[in-house]
């Protein structure tokens, strides 16, 4: 008899219940085992907020958004420091875990939770991560649950923001969520039919992305761009993020695409408006890409408890899913490359990148 801990944890997405339904009923058929469910991520571990759960908490759970077993921010840099509270979290989550007798914890979630899942592993805990991110910036996998889900919803929405585009002759902004990476916004981007697309990791230059939407408007009576809520202008990306907040600030906002809206519509003389769909990319059912991808995560993670590999994170390269050393991945951003072959496409048709 095997008894498995799992969580999930970090900002939500679509397909955690897909996911942790693959999980349990692949182990429920595997093997002889019991699990419990750790309530919020990891804050659930270090208060021992558990439940223990049966088969028939994980049906029916395919197609809901969110996550049955609630989900928190607990950040990395916060776990080693022992807070007002006395509490040593470290310990705590040990504890809770030596208590509920678990043979392995199963940890879903993006790049905090990675970290926090290799700290376990390095504190002698049995791990098996699944990533987990709409943001699509875990290293060593092609691909995270949740990302073509939220690229559908922003794809959705940057349609619906054309049609209205066009009838008022306007420049519309869709600002898209991505703080350090621009996977979502370059998909979405592209899928959606932008003009212009902006990333994190392509610094831009307002006065190009001006010329480029010049240049559109001697043809066309409307535009579309795309921009990830963590793009930064050329000035910006080579200060400290205090500084260029600093900045915003006095400019009157901290949202690069209210700035970006206000320089385009002043220089422009075209109406601008800007969308932000924000919390929408996360919610809502999973795609059946995703339904599908987090079935095949959640049960390959199941086979990996069966036997008994441990301190790996699933992962899915060249379409086979594969497990991946912990420590490989923990701490690695996979950012979008300058020369992706997405944005090579995009310049060919003639997308500015703001560069
Ligand atoms: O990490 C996923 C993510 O959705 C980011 O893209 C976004 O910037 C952030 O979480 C928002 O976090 P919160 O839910 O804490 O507002």
């Amino acid at each position: 008899m095997k008894r498995i801990g799992i969580l999930t944890s970090g900002g939500d997405c679509p397909g955690l219940n897909a996911a942790l339904r693959g999980v349990a009923k692949a182990a429920y058929e595997m093997f002889d085992c019991q699990i419990v469910g750790i309530k919020d991520g990891f804050k659930g571990l270090i208060y021992n907020n558990t439940i223990e759960m049966s088969p028939q908490d994980f049906s029916g759970i395919l197609t809901r958004g969110g996550t049955i077993l609630g989900t928190a921010r607990t950040p990395f840099k916060k776990m080693r420091i022992i807070g007002e509270d006395n509490i040593d979290k470290i310990k705590c989550m040990i504890n809770t875990y030596e208590s509920l007798r678990l043979d392995c914890l199963v940890t879903l979630g993006g790049n905090g939770t990675h970290k926090n899942a290799n700290l376990l592993r390095e504190n002698g805990l049995n791990i098996v991560a699944l990533p987990k991110t709409i943001d699509n910036d875990i290293c060593g996998t092609d691909v995270t649950f949740g990302f073509h889900s939220a690229v559908d919803i922003a794809t959705e929405v940057i349609d619906r923001i054309h049609t209205t585009a066009d009838s008022h002759d306007r420049i519309m902004l869709v600002e898209l969520m991505g703080h350090k990476a621009g996977w979502l916004t370059l998909y979405a981007g592209m899928a959606g039919g932008a003009d212009v697309i902006l990333i994190p990791e392509i610094p831009f230059d307002s006065n190009q992305v001006i010329t480029a939407l010049k240049k559109r408007h001697e043809t066309k009576n409307f535009s579309i761009l795309a921009v990830a809520e963590g793009a930064l202008t050329i000035e910006e990306s080579i200060l400290p993020k205090k500084e260029y907040k600093k900045q915003r600030k006095k400019l009157g906002s901290l949202s690069v695409s209210y700035l970006l809206s206000k320089k385009i519509e002043n220089e422009l003389g075209i109406e601008t408006r800007v969308t932000i769909p924000g919390h929408q990319q996360r919610g809502g059912s999973p795609s059946p890409y995703d339904r599908v991808l987090a079935t095949r995560f959640g049960t390959y993670a199941a086979s990996l408890i069966c036997e008994d590999d441990y301190g790996k994170t699933v992962s899915l390269i060249d379409n086979k899913i594969v497990a991946t050393p912990l420590e490989e991945i923990a701490g690695k951003l996979k950012l979008v490359h300058q020369n992706n072959s997405i944005i090579q496409s995009g310049r060919s048709i003639g997308i500015s990148f703001g560069d």
